[in-house]
Protein backbone atom coordinates (compact mmCIF):
# COMPACT_ATOMS: atom_id res chain seq x y z
CA UNK A 1 0.00 0.00 0.00
CA UNK A 2 1.68 3.35 -0.79
CA UNK A 3 1.88 5.80 1.98
CA UNK A 4 -0.66 8.04 0.22
CA UNK A 5 -3.51 5.70 1.30
CA UNK A 6 -1.95 4.95 5.05
CA UNK A 7 -2.08 9.26 5.47
CA UNK A 8 -5.45 9.23 4.08
CA UNK A 9 -7.06 6.66 6.25
CA UNK A 10 -5.95 8.42 9.13
CA UNK A 11 -7.11 11.49 7.85
CA UNK A 12 -10.77 10.76 7.34
CA UNK A 13 -13.34 11.24 9.63
CA UNK A 14 -15.30 7.69 10.17
CA UNK A 15 -18.12 6.20 11.63
CA UNK A 16 -17.96 3.04 13.30
CA UNK A 17 -21.43 1.01 13.75
CA UNK A 18 -20.52 -2.51 14.62
CA UNK A 19 -18.86 -3.18 18.07
CA UNK A 20 -19.52 -4.88 21.23
CA UNK A 21 -18.24 -3.39 24.38
CA UNK A 22 -17.68 -6.22 25.85
CA UNK A 23 -15.23 -6.97 23.00
CA UNK A 24 -13.35 -3.99 23.41
CA UNK A 25 -12.00 -5.57 26.96
CA UNK A 26 -8.58 -5.55 26.24
CA UNK A 27 -6.28 -8.26 28.56
CA UNK A 28 -4.33 -5.43 30.19
CA UNK A 29 -8.26 -4.25 32.06
CA UNK A 30 -9.30 -7.67 32.04
CA UNK A 31 -6.45 -8.34 34.96
CA UNK A 32 -6.72 -4.48 36.52
CA UNK A 33 -10.30 -5.31 36.71
CA UNK A 34 -10.04 -8.67 38.37
CA UNK A 35 -7.86 -7.56 40.92
CA UNK A 36 -9.73 -4.66 42.13
CA UNK A 37 -12.44 -7.19 42.01
CA UNK A 38 -10.70 -9.97 43.57
CA UNK A 39 -11.43 -12.62 41.06
CA UNK A 40 -8.64 -14.92 39.85
CA UNK A 41 -8.14 -15.32 35.95
CA UNK A 42 -7.37 -18.98 34.25
CA UNK A 43 -3.95 -17.14 32.54
CA UNK A 44 -0.77 -16.03 34.52
CA UNK A 45 -0.30 -13.20 32.28
CA UNK A 46 -1.89 -10.79 29.97
CA UNK A 47 0.55 -12.51 27.01
CA UNK A 48 -0.95 -16.22 28.21
CA UNK A 49 -4.68 -14.45 27.62
CA UNK A 50 -3.33 -12.93 24.16
CA UNK A 51 -2.01 -16.61 23.49
CA UNK A 52 -5.39 -18.11 24.21
CA UNK A 53 -7.02 -15.92 21.72
CA UNK A 54 -6.38 -18.59 18.59
CA UNK A 55 -10.21 -19.34 16.98
CA UNK A 56 -11.47 -22.01 14.71
CA UNK A 57 -14.85 -20.58 14.30
CA UNK A 58 -16.98 -18.20 16.37
CA UNK A 59 -18.40 -20.48 18.79
CA UNK A 60 -14.58 -20.64 20.11
CA UNK A 61 -14.28 -16.99 20.70
CA UNK A 62 -17.68 -16.52 22.30
CA UNK A 63 -16.37 -19.10 25.07
CA UNK A 64 -13.42 -16.86 25.80
CA UNK A 65 -15.29 -13.50 25.08
CA UNK A 66 -18.38 -14.68 27.78
CA UNK A 67 -15.67 -15.93 30.18
CA UNK A 68 -13.50 -12.81 30.06
CA UNK A 69 -16.91 -10.17 30.53
CA UNK A 70 -16.83 -11.95 34.03
CA UNK A 71 -14.22 -9.34 35.50
CA UNK A 72 -16.84 -6.61 34.82
CA UNK A 73 -18.41 -6.02 37.58
CA UNK A 74 -19.28 -2.15 39.31
CA UNK A 75 -20.71 0.02 37.00
CA UNK A 76 -17.35 2.27 37.18
CA UNK A 77 -16.25 -1.31 35.27
CA UNK A 78 -18.63 -0.64 32.84
CA UNK A 79 -17.22 2.65 32.75
CA UNK A 80 -13.70 2.29 31.96
CA UNK A 81 -14.39 -0.32 29.47
CA UNK A 82 -16.14 1.97 27.32
CA UNK A 83 -14.04 5.02 28.56
CA UNK A 84 -11.23 3.24 27.12
CA UNK A 85 -12.57 2.43 23.96
CA UNK A 86 -13.93 5.99 23.47
CA UNK A 87 -10.02 7.36 23.59
CA UNK A 88 -9.10 5.14 20.67
CA UNK A 89 -11.99 6.45 18.84
CA UNK A 90 -10.57 9.56 19.01
CA UNK A 91 -6.98 8.61 18.45
CA UNK A 92 -8.65 6.36 15.11
CA UNK A 93 -10.91 9.52 14.15
CA UNK A 94 -13.77 7.48 14.54
CA UNK A 95 -16.00 10.63 15.20
CA UNK A 96 -19.20 8.67 15.45
CA UNK A 97 -19.54 5.52 16.77
CA UNK A 98 -23.13 2.94 17.18
CA UNK A 99 -21.95 0.24 20.23
CA UNK A 100 -23.60 -3.05 21.17
CA UNK A 101 -24.21 -3.97 24.30
CA UNK A 102 -25.18 -7.40 25.43
CA UNK A 103 -26.95 -6.78 29.00
CA UNK A 104 -27.97 -10.82 29.47
CA UNK A 105 -24.21 -11.97 29.38
CA UNK A 106 -23.90 -9.49 32.44
CA UNK A 107 -28.14 -10.15 34.09
CA UNK A 108 -27.29 -13.73 33.55
CA UNK A 109 -24.04 -13.63 36.26
CA UNK A 110 -25.97 -11.56 38.70
CA UNK A 111 -25.41 -7.95 37.74
CA UNK A 112 -27.70 -5.49 37.30
CA UNK A 113 -28.96 -3.89 34.30
CA UNK A 114 -29.04 -0.36 35.00
CA UNK A 115 -25.37 -1.04 36.64
CA UNK A 116 -24.15 -2.25 32.90
CA UNK A 117 -26.18 0.47 31.49
CA UNK A 118 -25.03 3.45 33.65
CA UNK A 119 -21.64 2.99 33.15
CA UNK A 120 -21.93 2.98 29.88
CA UNK A 121 -23.99 5.65 29.58
CA UNK A 122 -21.91 7.81 31.85
CA UNK A 123 -18.81 7.04 29.35
CA UNK A 124 -21.02 7.84 26.23
CA UNK A 125 -22.15 11.39 27.55
CA UNK A 126 -18.70 12.08 28.73
CA UNK A 127 -17.27 11.41 24.97
CA UNK A 128 -19.95 13.93 23.75
CA UNK A 129 -18.96 16.86 25.81
CA UNK A 130 -14.98 16.04 26.55
CA UNK A 131 -14.41 14.31 22.76
CA UNK A 132 -16.56 15.57 20.73
CA UNK A 133 -17.55 11.96 19.70
CA UNK A 134 -21.17 11.31 18.75
CA UNK A 135 -23.09 7.76 19.73
CA UNK A 136 -25.82 5.60 19.63
CA UNK A 137 -26.45 2.12 21.98
CA UNK A 138 -27.54 -0.53 20.87
CA UNK A 139 -29.01 -3.20 23.36
CA UNK A 140 -28.19 -7.05 21.78
CA UNK A 141 -30.03 -9.88 22.62
CA UNK A 142 -28.34 -13.29 22.70
CA UNK A 143 -29.73 -15.62 20.60
CA UNK A 144 -28.21 -18.53 21.91
CA UNK A 145 -30.82 -17.78 25.09
CA UNK A 146 -34.67 -18.07 24.25
CA UNK A 147 -37.10 -15.72 22.96
CA UNK A 148 -38.90 -15.82 26.43
CA UNK A 149 -34.95 -14.61 28.25
CA UNK A 150 -35.38 -12.05 25.57
CA UNK A 151 -38.54 -10.69 26.92
CA UNK A 152 -37.07 -10.86 29.97
CA UNK A 153 -34.07 -8.83 29.66
CA UNK A 154 -36.65 -6.22 27.66
CA UNK A 155 -38.45 -5.54 30.78
CA UNK A 156 -35.56 -4.99 33.15
CA UNK A 157 -34.60 -1.90 30.05
CA UNK A 158 -37.53 -0.61 30.32
CA UNK A 159 -36.48 2.66 33.03
CA UNK A 160 -33.56 3.35 30.88
CA UNK A 161 -35.16 3.19 27.35
CA UNK A 162 -34.89 6.85 26.92
CA UNK A 163 -30.54 6.05 26.59
CA UNK A 164 -31.30 3.05 24.51
CA UNK A 165 -31.29 3.80 20.56
CA UNK A 166 -31.78 0.79 19.07
CA UNK A 167 -31.79 -3.40 19.74
CA UNK A 168 -29.93 -5.98 17.90
CA UNK A 169 -28.92 -9.40 17.48
CA UNK A 170 -26.01 -11.36 18.16
CA UNK A 171 -23.92 -14.62 19.70
CA UNK A 172 -23.94 -18.25 18.35
CA UNK A 173 -25.52 -17.62 14.47
CA UNK A 174 -25.97 -21.59 12.96
CA UNK A 175 -29.03 -22.96 14.98
CA UNK A 176 -30.55 -20.19 15.88
CA UNK A 177 -31.79 -18.29 13.17
CA UNK A 178 -33.69 -14.82 13.18
CA UNK A 179 -37.27 -16.32 12.88
CA UNK A 180 -36.87 -17.55 16.71
CA UNK A 181 -37.23 -13.94 17.60
CA UNK A 182 -39.62 -12.54 15.44
CA UNK A 183 -42.15 -11.51 18.08
CA UNK A 184 -39.43 -9.75 20.72
CA UNK A 185 -38.41 -8.26 17.47
CA UNK A 186 -42.39 -7.01 16.94
CA UNK A 187 -42.41 -5.78 20.25
CA UNK A 188 -38.83 -3.58 20.08
CA UNK A 189 -40.74 -2.12 16.74
CA UNK A 190 -43.52 -0.83 18.79
CA UNK A 191 -41.20 0.71 21.09
CA UNK A 192 -40.34 2.79 18.07
CA UNK A 193 -36.54 1.92 17.68
CA UNK A 194 -34.81 1.07 14.88
CA UNK A 195 -33.38 -2.78 14.69
CA UNK A 196 -30.35 -4.81 13.15
CA UNK A 197 -29.10 -8.50 13.50
CA UNK A 198 -26.12 -10.45 12.94
CA UNK A 199 -26.82 -12.92 9.95
CA UNK A 200 -24.67 -14.09 6.79
CA UNK A 201 -21.86 -14.15 8.83
CA UNK A 202 -21.19 -18.14 9.63
CA UNK A 203 -25.08 -18.24 8.78
CA UNK A 204 -26.32 -19.07 5.28
CA UNK A 205 -28.30 -16.36 2.74
CA UNK A 206 -31.70 -17.60 4.17
CA UNK A 207 -30.50 -15.95 7.87
CA UNK A 208 -30.27 -12.59 5.94
CA UNK A 209 -33.58 -13.30 4.37
CA UNK A 210 -35.02 -14.08 7.59
CA UNK A 211 -33.72 -10.94 9.27
CA UNK A 212 -35.00 -8.57 6.43
CA UNK A 213 -38.56 -10.28 6.15
CA UNK A 214 -39.52 -11.12 9.71
CA UNK A 215 -36.80 -9.14 12.38
CA UNK A 216 -37.56 -5.70 9.69
CA UNK A 217 -33.82 -4.86 10.40
CA UNK A 218 -32.46 -1.76 8.88
CA UNK A 219 -28.90 -2.81 8.58
CA UNK A 220 -27.72 -5.96 8.58
CA UNK A 221 -24.18 -7.01 10.75
CA UNK A 222 -21.70 -8.97 8.47
CA UNK A 223 -23.68 -9.91 5.77
CA UNK A 224 -20.71 -11.48 4.19
CA UNK A 225 -22.50 -14.86 3.02
CA UNK A 226 -25.02 -12.96 0.91
CA UNK A 227 -22.78 -12.78 -1.98
CA UNK A 228 -23.52 -16.35 -2.54
CA UNK A 229 -27.14 -15.23 -3.70
CA UNK A 230 -27.63 -13.36 -6.26
CA UNK A 231 -31.14 -12.51 -5.73
CA UNK A 232 -30.40 -11.48 -2.22
CA UNK A 233 -27.91 -9.44 -3.21
CA UNK A 234 -30.08 -7.39 -6.23
CA UNK A 235 -32.72 -7.05 -2.95
CA UNK A 236 -29.92 -5.68 -0.68
CA UNK A 237 -28.62 -3.39 -3.22
CA UNK A 238 -32.26 -1.84 -4.57
CA UNK A 239 -32.35 -0.78 -1.00
CA UNK A 240 -29.24 0.49 0.06
CA UNK A 241 -29.53 -1.76 2.85
CA UNK A 242 -26.05 -1.49 4.74
CA UNK A 243 -24.03 -4.08 6.07
CA UNK A 244 -21.61 -3.62 9.04
CA UNK A 245 -18.36 -5.65 7.55
CA UNK A 246 -15.86 -6.75 10.31
CA UNK A 247 -12.85 -7.68 8.17
CA UNK A 248 -10.38 -8.66 10.75
CA UNK A 249 -12.77 -10.56 12.71
CA UNK A 250 -13.63 -12.24 10.01
CA UNK A 251 -10.28 -13.36 9.50
CA UNK A 252 -9.99 -14.24 13.51
CA UNK A 253 -12.78 -16.57 13.22
CA UNK A 254 -12.17 -18.43 9.83
CA UNK A 255 -15.17 -17.06 7.62
CA UNK A 256 -12.10 -16.12 4.88
CA UNK A 257 -8.43 -17.94 5.65
CA UNK A 258 -6.23 -14.47 5.05
CA UNK A 259 -7.59 -10.65 4.66
CA UNK A 260 -6.28 -11.02 1.13
CA UNK A 261 -9.48 -13.82 0.31
CA UNK A 262 -12.20 -11.50 2.05
CA UNK A 263 -15.21 -10.00 -0.22
CA UNK A 264 -14.97 -6.29 1.21
CA UNK A 265 -14.20 -5.85 -2.35
CA UNK A 266 -16.46 -7.36 -4.33
CA UNK A 267 -19.61 -6.57 -2.36
CA UNK A 268 -18.48 -2.54 -2.83
CA UNK A 269 -18.03 -3.55 -6.59
CA UNK A 270 -21.64 -5.24 -6.52
CA UNK A 271 -23.15 -2.15 -5.33
CA UNK A 272 -23.37 -2.78 -1.65
CA UNK A 273 -23.79 -0.30 1.44
CA UNK A 274 -20.56 -1.94 2.74
CA UNK A 275 -18.97 -0.65 5.79
CA UNK A 276 -15.73 -1.44 7.84
CA UNK A 277 -15.79 -1.65 11.24
CA UNK A 278 -13.63 -3.88 14.29
CA UNK A 279 -16.78 -5.85 16.35
CA UNK A 280 -14.36 -7.33 18.97
CA UNK A 281 -11.11 -4.99 18.55
CA UNK A 282 -9.41 -6.97 21.67
CA UNK A 283 -9.34 -10.13 20.68
CA UNK A 284 -9.58 -9.75 16.47
CA UNK A 285 -6.30 -7.57 16.56
CA UNK A 286 -7.34 -4.36 15.36
CA UNK A 287 -9.40 -1.42 15.95
CA UNK A 288 -11.76 0.37 13.17
CA UNK A 289 -8.41 2.21 11.24
CA UNK A 290 -6.06 -0.80 11.82
CA UNK A 291 -9.08 -2.43 9.56
CA UNK A 292 -9.07 -0.04 6.75
CA UNK A 293 -5.42 -0.16 6.80
CA UNK A 294 -5.52 -3.93 6.13
CA UNK A 295 -7.96 -3.99 3.57
CA UNK A 296 -6.37 -0.98 1.15
CA UNK A 297 -2.88 -3.40 1.81
CA UNK A 298 -4.69 -6.60 1.38
CA UNK A 299 -7.25 -5.71 -0.98
CA UNK A 300 -5.50 -3.26 -2.91
CA UNK A 301 -8.41 -0.84 -2.30
CA UNK A 302 -8.41 2.74 -4.38
CA UNK A 303 -8.55 6.26 -2.91
CA UNK A 304 -12.52 5.91 -4.30
CA UNK A 305 -13.04 3.01 -2.64
CA UNK A 306 -11.47 3.63 0.59
CA UNK A 307 -13.64 7.29 0.63
CA UNK A 308 -16.50 5.17 -0.38
CA UNK A 309 -16.48 3.30 2.84
CA UNK A 310 -16.17 5.84 5.24
CA UNK A 311 -18.87 7.70 3.19
CA UNK A 312 -21.10 4.52 3.61
CA UNK A 313 -20.38 4.43 7.13
CA UNK A 314 -22.00 7.91 7.84
CA UNK A 315 -24.80 7.00 5.67
CA UNK A 316 -25.35 3.72 7.49
CA UNK A 317 -25.59 5.43 10.32
CA UNK A 318 -28.13 6.42 12.96
CA UNK A 319 -27.54 9.99 12.43
CA UNK A 320 -29.71 12.93 11.16
CA UNK A 321 -29.84 13.74 7.54
CA UNK A 322 -27.90 16.81 8.17
CA UNK A 323 -25.56 15.54 9.89
CA UNK A 324 -24.86 12.43 7.73
CA UNK A 325 -24.53 15.36 4.72
CA UNK A 326 -21.92 17.41 7.18
CA UNK A 327 -19.21 14.17 7.82
CA UNK A 328 -19.96 13.06 4.11
CA UNK A 329 -19.01 16.43 2.66
CA UNK A 330 -15.90 16.29 5.45
CA UNK A 331 -14.73 13.08 3.76
CA UNK A 332 -14.61 14.72 0.47
CA UNK A 333 -13.25 17.68 1.26
CA UNK A 334 -10.37 16.04 2.96
CA UNK A 335 -10.15 12.95 0.12
CA UNK A 336 -9.58 15.50 -2.36
CA UNK A 337 -6.47 17.11 -0.34
CA UNK A 338 -4.89 13.33 -1.21
CA UNK A 339 -3.05 11.67 -4.44
CA UNK A 340 -5.15 8.76 -6.46
N1 LIG B 1 -20.77 -11.22 19.86
C1 LIG B 1 -19.64 -10.52 19.83
N2 LIG B 1 -19.08 -10.59 18.62
C2 LIG B 1 -19.89 -11.35 17.85
C3 LIG B 1 -19.87 -11.80 16.51
N3 LIG B 1 -18.87 -11.47 15.68
N4 LIG B 1 -20.87 -12.58 16.08
C4 LIG B 1 -21.85 -12.92 16.90
N5 LIG B 1 -21.92 -12.54 18.17
C5 LIG B 1 -20.95 -11.75 18.65
ZN1 LIG C 1 -20.57 -8.61 16.03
Amino acid sequence: MSHAHAALISALPKAELHLHIEGSLEPEMMFRLAERNGISLPYPTVEAVRAAYDFDNLQSFLDLYYAGAGVLQTEQDFYDLTWAYLLRCRDDKVVHTEIFFDPQTHTERGIAFGTVYQGIRRALDDARAQLNISSRLIMSFLRHLSEEDGFVVLEQARPYLAGIDGFGLDSSEVGHPPAKFARLFAACHQLGLPCVAHAGEEGPPAYVWEALDLLKVCRIDHGVRALEDASLVARLVASRMPLTVCPYSNIKLRVFDQLKDHNLRQLLQAGLCATVNSDDPAYFGGYVQENYLGCARELGLSKAEILQLCQNGFEASWLSPEEKAHWQAECSRIAAGFAD
